[in-house]
């Protein structure tokens, strides 16, 4: 690809979870547009080999990764100053990495997992690279949600999700993105930053067939995966909210398939949004 060509030329793209799936599609299709693609991966061969995969196809050779682990705060850390020692501005953030688990496990800090990954990484490293991203503005956030944020609810005597199901503790995580996403917006009013969320469909990714993945949906997923959304398609709307003109200035909200649609009553709830934002707060030490 030319130097300079493509709508997304020289717009900075961070992408979390980008080995497979809605995210490598989400890199892909960014690169395809010429963007400066940052792809986050946990793995190094993995992260590795999805890049020069991306690079193959496109010919945009500028695309990097950086390996970060999302279950632990000090791997945020690093992620976030591995960044900024490599770009000076940081315009679009899609925070897409995400798991489903059977069973509880404990991250290096201490906080369950699901939680961590799906819920409290998007936290730390999007206030952690709010001042590039302000000052890089216009800018976007772009959090990758789930319909399940409907049948999720937040607990604050059990937040992390301890007395839980598998799914609707994975609905208490995207619940939380939601709630996050709002008060966000709220925050970045006249910043030039905004924030959405997205729910990508039903696609056909490795997320429900781990080994860790909660046995029913591994069963559903064996199923029924032939009938699913390709990652391409499931990272469209991604790809919208990080790049379309339609969306300059839209922000708080969340799409499906490129539309905007009205979220679960709880993803509203102020009093809550700002409740679970000062208890992130204290877990991870940012936005205070
Ligand atoms: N697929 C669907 O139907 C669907 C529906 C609604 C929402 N979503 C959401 O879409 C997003 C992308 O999921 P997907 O369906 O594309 O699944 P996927 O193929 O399993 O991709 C998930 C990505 O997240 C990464 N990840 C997981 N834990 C991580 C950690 N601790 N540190 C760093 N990266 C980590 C995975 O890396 P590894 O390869 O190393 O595990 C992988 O690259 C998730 O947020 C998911 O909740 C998916």
């Amino acid at each position: 690809m030319q130097k300079g060509s493509g709508e997304m030329s020289g717009r900075i793209c961070m992408i979390t979870g980008t080995t497979s799936g809605i995210g490598k599609a989400t890199a892909l299709g960014l690169a395809k547009m010429g963007a400066t693609v940052v792809m986050v991966s946990r793995d190094e061969a993995r992260g590795r080999a999805a890049m020069d995969d991306i690079k193959k196809i496109t010919a945009n050779e500028s695309i990097d990764l950086i390996v970060a682990d999302l279950s632990s705060q000090e791997s945020i850390h690093n992620l976030s100053e591995d960044f900024r020692d490599k770009f000076q501005n940081l315009h679009v953030l899609i925070n897409n990495a995400g798991l489903t688990a059977e069973h509880q496990t404990l991250s290096v800090d201490g906080i369950d997992k699901l939680f961590a990954v799906n819920y409290l990484a998007p936290f730390l490293l999007t206030n952690l690279l709010l001042d590039l991203l302000k000052a890089s503005a216009p800018a976007r956030v772009v959090n990758v949600s789930s319909g399940a944020h409907s049948f999720g609810r937040i607990n604050f005597d059990d937040l992390q999700g301890k007395k839980r199901s598998a799914m609707r503790a994975y609905g208490d995580t995207k619940l939380a993105l939601q709630l996050f996403t709002n008060e966000l917006a709220r925050k970045l009013e006249g910043t030039g930053v905004t924030v959405n969320a997205l729910h990508p469909g039903v696609v056909a990714t490795n997320i429900n067939s781990r080994d860790s993945s909660p046995f029913m949906l591994r069963l559903f997923w064996k199923i029924l995966k032939p009938l699913m959304s390709s990652p391409e398609k499931g990272a469209q709307t991604s790809i919208y909210l990080a790049s379309s003109p339609e969306v300059d200035g839209v922000s708080g909200k969340y799409f499906v398939k490129k539309k905007e649609k009205k979220s679960s009553k709880e993803s509203y709830d102020e009093s809550i949004s700002q409740r679970l934002w000062q208890v992130s707060a204290e877990l991870t030490k940012v936005g205070r």
